[in-house]
C-alpha cells in the first residue's frame, strides 16, 4: 500500500488541540489498513518564532516542499502581538503559500441538515447547500504594483492598489475548477465585472477559451456583484464557482455565513501539477484562526481540521471514498445532536474538542 507523506503543521492557540483530533482519525486510518501515512510535525508561527525566532524554519518549509500534503492548524495570538512585522506568525503561512506557489484556494461551503438553523439565511434555502469557491490567490490586486500611497504637489494623497492578471494565471485557476467540476455535479460559475474592469474582460475571453476542453461541463459567467446577490438569494444553484483574488475572498466570506460556524469550515490551497508525477503542492487548514479566546479549554470545534483532512485525502491522495467516508461520519455525529459549544444551541449538552474528534471515530467504525 502506498503510503502518504504528510507534514502536521498545528501552530498555535486552538491549533495544536485540533491538529490532535486528525493525529487520531489518521492512526485509525492505519489501524484499520484503509490508508497509510507516514506523518511528520513541526513547528510554524508564534510557536517557531519561539523556538528558532522565525515564523517558519527553513528546515520546515524544507520538509513542507517534501510532503505530499501539509495540513495547517492556525497560528498567531496575543503573545506575538510586539515581534517584528515580518516574523508575525502569519509570516509562516505567507512564505508556505509563495514558496509552495499555492494559487487555487478551494473554499467549500456545506450546509449540513442538523446546522441549517445556524445560517444566516431560512432552513430552505441552505439546507443541503454543497458549492465551492475556487478563488486566485497569488495573484491580482493585493499584489499588483505600483501599491503606494503618494503625496500630491496640491497636498493631497493618492492610494493605488493595482490589479494584474495575465492569460497564465487565468488560465490555470479555470482549469483547476473545470476538473473539480468534472469530479463534482459538474457546473461552474465564473465571476468577474468585465463591464468595468479589463481583468474581467481578459478573465472572461481566456475562461472561455479552456472551456473548450472541458465541453462535459457547464460554464456559465456571472458578475461578481450579482454572484454576491444570488449567493443570498439562492445558493443552492452553485456548483463551482471560480473568481479572482478579491472577489474571492468576498465571495467566500459570505458563502462561510450560510453555513453556520467558523469551526465547521475547511479550506485547501492547491498549487501547480509537476508534470512528471502529476501531484499537485498542496496546504490544507480550517478557515478559523488560533482563538486564543477558547485555546488550552478543550472547547475547539475540530471539524473544519477534521474537514480539511478529508479534503487532503481527496485531492492529494486520490482517496476519495475515503473522504466519503469522513464526511459522511461528520455528517451523522452532527444529526445525532453531538455539538461542541459553539454549534449548540443555549443551554444544550455539550462536548470537548477530544469528545468530538472520538465521536468522529465511533461513527466511522459504524459505517466500514
Ligand atoms: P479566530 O478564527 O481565531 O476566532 C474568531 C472567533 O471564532 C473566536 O471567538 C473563536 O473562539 C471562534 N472560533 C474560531 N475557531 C473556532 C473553533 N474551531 N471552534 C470554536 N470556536 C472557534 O479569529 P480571530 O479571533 O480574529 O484571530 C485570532 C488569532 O488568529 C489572531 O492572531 C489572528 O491573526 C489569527 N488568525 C490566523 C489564521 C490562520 O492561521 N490561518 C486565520 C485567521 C486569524
Ligand atoms: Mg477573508
Amino acid at each position: 500500500m502506498t503510503s502518504h507523506h504528510l507534514l502536521l503543521l498545528p501552530g498555535d492557540g486552538i491549533g495544536p488541540e485540533v491538529a490532535g483530533e486528525v493525529e487520531k482519525l489518521v492512526q485509525w486510518f492505519s489501524n484499520r489498513g484503509l490508508a497509510r501515512f507516514e506523518i511528520e510535525k513541526d513547528l510554524v508561527g508564534g510557536a517557531a518564532y519561539d523556538e528558532h525566532g522565525v515564523a517558519l524554519a527553513d528546515d520546515a518549509l524544507n520538509r513542507a516542499l517534501a510532503a505530499d500534503a501539509v495540513l495547517f492548524g492556525a497560528v498567531g495570538g496575543p503573545k506575538w502581538n510586539d515581534v517584528p512585522y515580518n516574523q508575525r506568525p502569519e509570516a509562516g503561512l505567507l512564505r508556505l503559500r509563495k514558496d509552495l506557489g499555492l494559487f487555487a484556494n478551494l473554499r467549500p461551503a456545506i450546509c449540513y441538515p442538523a446546522l441549517a438553523e445556524a445560517s444566516a439565511l431560512k432552513r430552505e434555502y441552505v439546507d443541503g447547500l454543497n458549492l465551492v469557491i475556487v478563488r486566485e490567490l497569488t495573484g491580482g490586486v493585493y499584489f499588483g504594483e505600483p501599491k503606494e500611497i503618494v503625496t500630491l504637489e496640491n497636498g493631497e494623497k493618492r492610494a493605488v492598489d493595482t490589479q494584474i492578471y495575465t492569460t497564465h494565471e487565468i488560465e490555470r485557476i479555470a482549469r483547476v475548477a473545470f476538473e473539480l467540476a468534472r469530479q463534482r455535479r459538474g457546473k461552474v460559475a465564473s465571476s468577474e465585472k468585465r463591464n468595468v474592469m479589463k481583468t474581467g474582460v481578459l478573465w472572461h475571453q481566456v475562461v472561455n477559451e479552456v472551456h473548450k476542453d472541458y465541453q462535459d461541463v457547464a460554464l456559465e459567467h456571472i458578475l461578481a456583484d450579482n454572484c454576491g446577490m444570488q449567493l443570498v438569494r439562492n445558493p443552492k444553484q452553485f456548483d463551482v464557482i471560480v473568481t479572482d483574488n478579491l472577489f474571492g475572498d468576498l465571495l467566500s466570506d459570505v458563502a462561510a455565513m450560510l453555513t453556520g460556524s467558523l469551526g465547521m469550515l475547511p479550506s485547501a490551497s492547491l498549487g501547480a501539477e509537476d508534470p512528471a508525477t502529476g501531484k499537485r503542492r498542496a496546504l490544507y487548514e480550517p478557515v478559523h484562526g488560533s482563538a486564543p479566546d477558547i485555546a488550552g479549554q478543550g472547547l475547539a470545534n475540530p471539524l473544519a481540521m477534521i474537514g480539511s483532512f478529508a479534503m487532503a485525502l481527496r485531492y492529494s491522495f486520490d482517496l476519495g471514498q475515503e473522504a466519503d467516508l469522513v464526511e459522511k461520519a461528520v455528517a451523522n455525529v452532527l444529526a445525532a445532536g453531538i455539538r461542541t459549544k459553539d454549534i449548540a444551541a443555549p443551554g444544550a449538552n455539550t462536548v470537548s474538542t477530544s469528545d468530538m474528534g472520538d465521536a468522529v471515530i465511533r461513527e466511522l467504525e459504524t459505517l466500514i
